[in-house]
């Protein structure tokens, strides 16, 4: 152990081996749940080594996979190295890599996409099998054997509980100051033993700083000085703008009548270059004293932080581009009285969500004229990324708001079609749908009023006519239904996509 180590705890020392040794005690068709969350605070070292391995096991022929489960999307060096050896027998809750997602669209990867608040239970209600090994990454051990959690609290706590052996991984590059941030709880119990979570405001701490582990379950302790994998955010592009500029829009009305107070709900924002953009127009805006209960903390809210037009901010994680990263690092005395990181299942909490009333605005590939959402699939089958925290936050959220370009693929998709051919988020639980053509106020409306409204409001002019021409036409035909279709015609605009490139 060097001097400067952060495994204080003597007992545990014996424990500190290198990323090989901690990998070859992993074998294959176990579960392995891992640390990580949108490129925060995943294991650097030890899923690199164990693609090694398991690349060395296949050219002896021998075939050698895990099921990984994690906290959300990770990082090349996690999901793209496991991915890239075909080591991954089967992978949940949220993934973003480009290898993994070739894999599971190839049918060569079982993944199974679950709402992120379910994955906890899921695991303490033995939904989801055993769970063999943890591996976890912490800032570091304190004497008497307190993990002092990294940049994304995740599903550490359940991993770390549930698992039967645990290695962990402590990063010294993660920034001691980290110590104390988090909001650790304890108190969740499963049916018929539930108790109401004692949260009120953002800003309430229910839980302990620390994460604990049985210390007879840790099979070996790897150090590492790696930095976390950095989101990359590009400007705000002109539809992102106007979409931002349309919710603030929004915002302003619903003050005026009284039905948002002054400095808005909590806030909570999807991820992606779109929910950057309407932070960075927040910003600019005219609320303050804006709080945040959200997933991921992005660039676009640490900007706020700064200029304090955000009081406090909740999330389980950052996901940070490098320029953001340094600056939070550089300065998180500023920052670290009004940042708050949670276990997702508290971040993404529906009995939560709905108390403090969220406001959550979440991206989608496509949406259908009658306002049901595809956030997962494109074209209906092939997997983009998953579902991640935006059913939990959409369903139990004050406002849910769904936004889009109109248009992908340089306008031969129209983001807005007849049928949905994928449904994440139904019309039940989407009130607002906005593009860079306008935004739709659903709430209040029958589906055929919404059918109006999201055609007029929301499509691009060049599919406007031929979309609302479907709508007649499906009206005209089956006149006095509910929610008018052509069925023979509801896939025709992704089946002219498949077979010509355009819709
Ligand atoms: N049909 C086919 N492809 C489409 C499409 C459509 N209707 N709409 C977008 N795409 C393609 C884009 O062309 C782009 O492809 P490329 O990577 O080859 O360029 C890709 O999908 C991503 O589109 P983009 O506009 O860059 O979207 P984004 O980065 O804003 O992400 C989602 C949009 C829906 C993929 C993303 O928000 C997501 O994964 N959401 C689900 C999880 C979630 O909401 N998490 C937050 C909860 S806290």
């Amino acid at each position: 152990m060097s001097e400067t180590s952060r495994v204080q705890c003597a007992a545990l020392r014996s424990k500190i081996m290198s990323a090989e040794d901690a990998a070859a005690l992993i074998p294959s068709g176990v579960n392995v749940g891992m640390s990580g969350f949108t490129g925060s605070g995943y294991p650097k070292a030890v899923p690199s080594a164990l693609a090694k391995r398991i690349m060395d096991a296949n050219l002896h022929g021998k075939k050698f996979k895990i099921g990984v489960w994690t906290g959300a999307s990770t990082a090349p060096d996690l999901d793209g190295a496991l991915a890239m050896v075909d080591g991954v027998e089967l992978r949940l809750p949220y993934q973003s890599d480009p290898t993994c997602r070739k894999r599971i669209n190839a049918g060569e990867m079982e993944y199974i996409d679950i709402h992120l608040s379910h994955v906890a239970q899921f695991v303490w209600s033995g939904f989801l099998g055993k769970l063999d090994y943890a591996v976890v990454e912490v800032a570091g051990i304190l004497d008497d054997g307190r993990l002092i959690p990294s940049s994304s609290v995740g599903n550490n706590k359940t991993w770390l509980e549930q698992a039967d052996k645990v290695i962990l991984e402590v990063n010294a590059w993660q920034n001691p100051q980290l110590e104390g941030m988090h909001d650790i709880y304890y108190g969740t119990q499963l049916p018929p033993n539930r108790r109401p979570i004692p949260l009120v405001r953002v800003q309430d701490r229910i839980g302990d700083p620390y994460l604990r582990c049985d210390a007879s379950k840790i099979v070996g302790i790897v150090e590492t000085a790696s930095p976390d994998r950095n989101s990359t955010f590009s400007e705000p592009d002109e539809n992102s703008r106007r979409i931002a500029g349309f919710i603030l829009e929004f915002f302003e009305h619903e003050v005026r009548k009284g039905r948002l107070p002054p400095g808005l709900l909590p806030l909570q924002s999807g991820v992606g270059n779109i929910a950057n953009a309407v932070m960075a127009e927040l910003d600019q805006g005219p609320f303050e004293n804006l709080t945040a209960y959200t997933e991921v903390l992005q660039d676009g809210m640490l900007q706020m932080l700064k200029s304090e037009k955000l009081a406090c901010a909740s999330a389980t994680a950052f996901s940070l581009s490098s320029a953001a990263l340094v600056e939070l690092n550089s300065d998180l005395a500023r920052y670290r009285d009004r940042i708050i990181l949670r276990p997702q299942e508290i971040s993404n909490h529906p009995e939560l969500i709905r108390r403090l009333g969220v406001i959550a605005m979440n991206g989608v590939i496509e949406g259908d004229i009658y306002g049901n959402m595809n956030s997962t699939h494109v074209m209906g089958t092939q997997i983009m990324n998953g579902i991640g925290g935006s059913g939990d936050f959409a369903r139990n959220a004050y406002l849910s708001i769904f936004m889009t370009p109109s248009q992908a693929k340089d306008g031969a998709i129209s983001c807005i079609v007849p049928m949905a051919s994928h449904v994440d988020h139904t019309e039940h639980d989407v009130q607002i749908f906005v593009t860079e053509q306008g935004l739709a106020d659903l709430r209040g409306l029958s589906p055929k009023q919404r059918a109006r409204t999201i055609i007029e409001n929301c499509a691009h002019p060049h599919f406007r006519p031929a979309l609302m021409d479907y709508f007649k036409r499906a009206l005209a035909h089956s006149p006095g239904k509910q929610t008018p279709h052509l069925l023979e015609e509801a896939f025709s605009w992704h089946l002219r996509y498949q077979q010509t490139g355009a819709m």
